[in-house]
């Protein structure tokens, strides 16, 4: 216990010594995605998926990178996208450089749109695609999505709810989009909910670290994000939920076991970025504390249009 207690101190410690990167607006968040993409150091140590992995059991031992891949088809057969016929129109909010949206368009023959505020990810994401692959993108910010209501018969968001302050806003926006009968599908980073117990000083203070050094405003709670979705006026009625926390726990050491396997990565792109890598680990290993913890929890939510 006192081991532990020491190495978070001195986690935070480390982690002070470094400018944070907090939320400010849209602006801090696409700023920041903009120079991880030129950096380049993500996408090499990780690939093209800004996302965690899926694991069916703690101890399952697999490529990063697949279990990436197989996080998307999880989410997709759990959500039933994968009962939308070929040709659906399916918008990715808060696409990254387009790892899920090109397997929605590669392996389920779906029309895709990714979107993201990050204008660096768009041209990064329009690289990687092959030009026969139904797959564009767009700069633009999910809180005001220029379509009409009911433009999509899928919408995906992974992992992008924790840059946004407007939950509710994003909720709405996400239903306002989806056709009646169509297919919401999203995951996300969230937080232990108030109901369940106050947060002690020592989880106030990770907290903290893991909204400001990754430009986080807040986190919803996997049941206050529910009652957004249910609480929209474009809702269709039912909301389910998940807690596919341990499904996705390994990935916070995998993150870092990927640049122990490939330390030429960290060299080949230069001093700044192997500091730019170092100064990951410390925030990784928290959020593998929190989510390990019950601070925080990985939820997976889908609807009906
Ligand atoms: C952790 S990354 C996930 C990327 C992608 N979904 C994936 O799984 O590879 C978060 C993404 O959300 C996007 N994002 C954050 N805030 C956004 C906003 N207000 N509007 C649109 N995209 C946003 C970021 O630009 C980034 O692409």
């Amino acid at each position: 216990m006192i081991f532990f207690i020491n190495l978070i101190l001195f986690l935070l410690l480390f982690l002070w010594l470094f400018k944070n990167r907090k939320y400010q607006s849209s602006r801090s968040v696409s700023s920041s995605y903009d120079d991880w993409t030129k950096d380049q150091l993500l996408e090499r140590l990780w690939g093209e998926h800004i996302h965690l992995g899926y694991y069916s059991n703690p101890k399952e031992k697999k490529d990063f990178r697949q279990a990436k891949v197989d996080f998307v088809h999880n989410l997709v057969h759990w959500s039933g996208m994968d009962k939308l016929p070929k040709g659906s129109r399916i918008i990715d909010i808060g696409c990254g450089i387009g790892g899920s949206s090109r397997i929605l368009a590669k392996d389920y023959g779906f029309d895709v749109l990714g979107i993201t505020i990050s204008a660096e990810q768009v041209k990064r994401a329009i690289q990687l695609t092959p030009s026969n692959l139904a797959c564009r993108y767009e700069v633009m910010n999910a809180l005001d999505l220029k379509f009409k209501d009911g433009s999509f018969d899928g919408v995906w968001s992974v992992e992008a709810g924790p840059h946004i302050l407007e939950k509710q806003l994003y909720a709405d926006q996400m239903l306002r989009v989806l056709r009646p009968g169509g297919v919401l599908a999203i995951a996300d980073w969230n937080r232990r909910d108030y109901k369940f117990g106050e947060y002690n000083f020592l989880e106030k203070i990770i907290m903290k670290q893991l909204l400001d050094q990754w430009s986080h405003p807040e986190f919803a709670s996997i049941e206050g994000f529910q009652e957004n979705l249910l609480n929209s006026n474009y809702c269709g009625g039912r909301v389910d939920i998940n807690d596919w926390t341990k499904f996705t726990l390994p990935s916070w050491n995998e993150s870092i076991l990927e640049g122990i396997r490939r330390p030429n990565i960290l060299f080949e792109l230069g001093p700044k970025s192997f500091l730019n890598g170092i100064r990951e680990i410390p925030t990784i290993l928290l959020m593998r504390w929190a989510f390990g913890s019950g601070l925080m929890r990985f939820g997976v939510f889908r609807s009906r249009g």
